[in-house]
């Protein structure tokens, strides 16, 4: 049995915490006790999500601004995140962006670097300078725990988001190469969400329903995902119920992976 309080005593830091997933990650983990490092490129926003959690939940929330794809910055970032807080045992590596909608062929090169910077090398750079001082840290039988954000479109790549689908398979190797290299010290593990509305789709269902019809996508399950929906797979991973699990990709997506995309195409109204 989890108890309602297991972060109590552990920090996390979050990428990309200023909004959708990684906002709801932040809240989660202070309701249960963790102290937490918001981390976004987005000032303003990231100055108004930490005081909110901060407000509802007592909890230490410290806000600093860094864009992860630049290395003096996430070094800069590490160092402030550990004087700040008295450990790190969660990571969620979670910054991302989107989309792009044209194919392979057509995408420029500045988009293409842009969206392997943030979304993989920015994982890489992160996990790097983090990790160096989590696996040495005292907790038991796990050190501290990385949880990547990566997507379905880096399991089945999606003709229409090329450097997007390029970027979050390369995520999951990352994620794959980061597990055997920190075991036993440390568990590894990834999310792939399917389709939620959030701030990379300027928070409106009719932005990301575009992005489905474009895609043929269909959803088994029958409905959207939620922030919530990804933000209950982390906090499993968070927690001591998988303590045993590492190097592993969860998919949580409503079907779509696996049965949802052509051409295993269901019928479901989105
Ligand atoms: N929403 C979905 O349906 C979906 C599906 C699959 C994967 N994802 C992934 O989920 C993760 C979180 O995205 P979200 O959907 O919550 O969107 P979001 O836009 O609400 O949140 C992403 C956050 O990352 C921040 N960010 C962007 N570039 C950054 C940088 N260079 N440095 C630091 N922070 C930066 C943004 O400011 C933003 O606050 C991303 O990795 C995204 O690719 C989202």
């Amino acid at each position: 049995m989890l108890e309602e309080n297991f972060l109590e005593g552990k920090g996390a830091l979050i990428t990309g915490g200023a909004s959708g997933f990684g906002r709801g990650m932040g809240l989660a983990y202070a309701e249960r006790g963790a102290d937490v490092v918001l981390v976004d490129i987005n000032e303003k926003l990231l100055e108004d999500t930490s005081k909110q959690i901060n407000q509802k939940t007592g909890q230490k929330v410290v806000p600093i601004t860094c864009d992860v794809s630049k290395a003096d910055q996430v070094k800069a970032m590490a160092k402030q995140a550990f004087s700040e807080l008295d450990n790190i045992y969660l990571l969620n590596n979670n910054a991302g962006i989107g989309l792009g909608m044209k194919d392979i062929t057509k995408i420029d090169e500045k988009w293409f670097d842009t969206t392997l910077n943030v979304n993989l090398k920015g994982q890489w750079l992160v996990a790097k300078e983090l990790s160096r001082r989590m696996k040495k840290q005292k907790f038991t039988p796990i050190a501290g725990k990385i949880i990547c954000t990566a997507s379905i479109a880096g399991m089945v790549v999606d003709a229409g988001l090329p450097a997007y689908s390029i970027s979050k398979a390369g995520v999951l190797a990352l994620m794959q190469l980061l597990a055997r290299t920190l075991a036993p010290k440390m568990t590894v593990n990834a999310i792939s969400p399917g389709y939620h509305v959030t701030g990379i789709y300027n928070n409106e269902f009719q932005t990301m329903k575009i992005t489905m019809d474009l895609g043929h996508v269909k959803t088994p399950l029958n409905r959207v995902g939620t922030v919530d929906d990804i933000v209950n797979v982390s906090l499993f991973l968070a927690s001591p119920l998988s303590d045993f699990i590492t190097g592993h990709n969860f998919p949580c997506d409503g079907g779509i992976a696996e049965v949802g995309v052509p051409a295993y195409y269901t019928k479901s109204n989105i």
